[in-house]
């Protein structure tokens, strides 16, 4: 039997093994930037290594779970209600948004100060574009703004998945473990 069946009310291994270690590596590039450190110290040298190269993994992951997504699918949706239907919708089409750009954003950041993004504890570094005085502060402002919203966002999207385990008692988060 193939393996893409819409008929089997469960996400596929690697689309879980995608989003559960995408999840972790979001929640260690916070980490890092939290308890960096005062700019100078050895701490901060340290957290903005991790920072980096957790980043770097989300947006290399992120690829292969897209192009997963598109080769696999999805399960049929379990939200009856159109409302909340089409705010899942938006809030899993925000979360890939936010996958892809905010590392890129990071990493622009980081090459429009004039630096390659270099990966703590190898020798890989890699720069996009050039330096650009213009445009670091503007992909700095914005590397932060969607850092911040983007608590909210997937806070809010951990609290649906725990309502509908919860409150509707459904396999909504089940189907993805
Ligand atoms: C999913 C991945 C990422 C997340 C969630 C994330 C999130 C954040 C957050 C919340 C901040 C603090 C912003 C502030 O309030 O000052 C930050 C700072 C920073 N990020 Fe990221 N980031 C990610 C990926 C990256 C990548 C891939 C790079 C570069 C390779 C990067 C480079 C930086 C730098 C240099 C800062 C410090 C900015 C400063 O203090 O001037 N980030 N990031
Ligand atoms: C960085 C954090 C997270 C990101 C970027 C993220 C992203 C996503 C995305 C893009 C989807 C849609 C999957 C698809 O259709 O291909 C999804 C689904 C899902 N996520 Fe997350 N997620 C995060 C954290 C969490 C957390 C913490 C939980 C649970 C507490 C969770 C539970 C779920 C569940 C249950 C689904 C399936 C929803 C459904 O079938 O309608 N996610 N997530």
């Amino acid at each position: 039997m193939s393996s893409y069946s819409r008929a089997t009310d469960r996400y596929t291994k690697p689309a879980i093994f995608f989003h559960w270690a995408i999840f972790l590596l979001v929640a260690l590039a916070y980490l890092a930037i939290e308890i960096r450190g005062p700019r100078g110290s050895d701490s901060r040298i340290f957290w903005t290594g991790v920072h980096f190269w957790a980043g770097t993994l989300v947006l290399g992951l992120s690829v292969l779970r897209l192009l997963w997504r598109l080769w696999a699918g999805a399960p049929a949706e379990i939200e009856n209600n159109r409302l909340l239907a089409f705010l899942a919708r938006a809030a899993h089409l925000a979360l890939y948004v936010f996958i892809f750009a905010q590392p890129l954003l990071g990493m622009l950041m980081v090459n429009a100060g004039g630096r390659p993004v270099s990966l703590a504890w190898t020798n890989i570094s890699f720069t996009l574009i050039g330096a650009d005085s213009i445009a670091r502060p503007l992909l700095r402002d914005a590397h932060e703004l969607l850092g911040n919203v983007f608590y909210w966002v997937i806070g809010l999207h951990a609290l649906a998945a725990i309502a509908h385990h919860v409150i509707f008692k459904d396999r909504a988060l089940k189907r993805m473990i």
